[in-house]
């Protein structure tokens, strides 16, 4: 089976783009091959793999919204085993030309079928919000990865989050379900941030994963580089933290 696993939290800037990014590198090194899929209109994650967000071909947005069959919108990322499916501001749009479309929250799920057994991960970018393109990123997947970042407000929200999530899974995906939870940003000296990791654990029990991802420059840089950061400063703490993650997503995983 192919795991089809959406980076979610409708909270901005809490690590989902770099995340998503980084895992699907890693395990791409891994040799599984894998499929990233850039559902947000800010396109962080097209450039982030050094494709240019000005001069792509077909993005998801045509996906999304003109039917354009997936494999015609998927490159080669920067990346060892690693292909995307770039987007650019247009998917904006998407969110308001879906309103009237059949089937709407299907889109995806449907699109991705045609390729899925060309792949053992697809790894999806998620916006922040819970609008028809996070619902459609729920609906194609079997498993979700949740960044929280370890700061005062990161409980916020959640609920909602899991709320979507249940409904999503009783009226249009039985398959989903929260793979792990992993705290990103985060600095163990702070207090706050060991306070925000214990109030995680109590959520989430062992859902939590045992890697914490640490505030690193060398990761923020990355991206300008058009690399991942197993590319770029493999050695980092950054690096080496994505690394112990992905290959907790693969033991978590390997036996679906
Ligand atoms: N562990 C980290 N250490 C240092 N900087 C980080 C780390 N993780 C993410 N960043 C930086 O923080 C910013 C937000 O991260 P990112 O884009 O991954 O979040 P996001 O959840 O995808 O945001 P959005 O909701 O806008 O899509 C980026 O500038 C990124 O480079
Ligand atoms: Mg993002």
């Amino acid at each position: 089976m192919t795991n089809i696993i959406s980076i979610v939290n409708q909270k901005g800037g809490v690590g989902k783009t770099t995340t998503t990014l980084n895992l699907a590198t890693y395990v791409g090194k891994k040799r599984k091959k894998v499929l990233f899929i850039d559902l947000d209109p800010q396109g962080n994650g097209t450039s982030g793999f050094g494709v240019d967000k000005g001069h792509i071909e077909n993005s998801t947005y045509d996906v999304m919204v003109n039917d354009l069959p997936i494999s015609e919108a998927i490159i080669e990322s920067s990346a060892k085993n690693v292909d995307i499916c770039p987007t650019n501001i247009n998917l904006a749009g998407a969110e308001i030309e879906l309103v009237s479309a059949m089937s709407r929250e299907q889109i995806l799920k449907n699109a991705i079928k045609e390729v899925e057994d060309q792949y053992d991960y697809i790894f999806i970018d998620c916006p922040p919000s819970l609008g028809i393109l996070t619902i459609n990123a729920l609906t194609a997947s079997n498993g979700l990865i949740v960044p929280i970042q370890g700061e005062y407000y990161a409980l916020e929200g959640l609920t909602q989050l899991i709320e979507t999530i249940n409904i999503v899974r009783k009226k249009l995906n039985p398959d989903i379900d929260i793979i792990g939870v992993v705290l990103t940003m985060f600095d163990r000296r702070t207090q706050l941030t060991r306070q925000v990791k214990e109030e995680v654990e109590n959520y989430f029990g062992d859902k939590v994963f045992k890697t914490q991802i640490p505030r690193n420059v060398r990761l923020a840089e990355a991206p300008s580089h058009g690399l991942a950061i197993a590319d770029y400063d493999p050695n980092s703490k950054g690096g080496r933290a994505y690394e112990s993650l992905a290959k907790e997503v693969i033991n978590r995983t390997k036996n679906r």
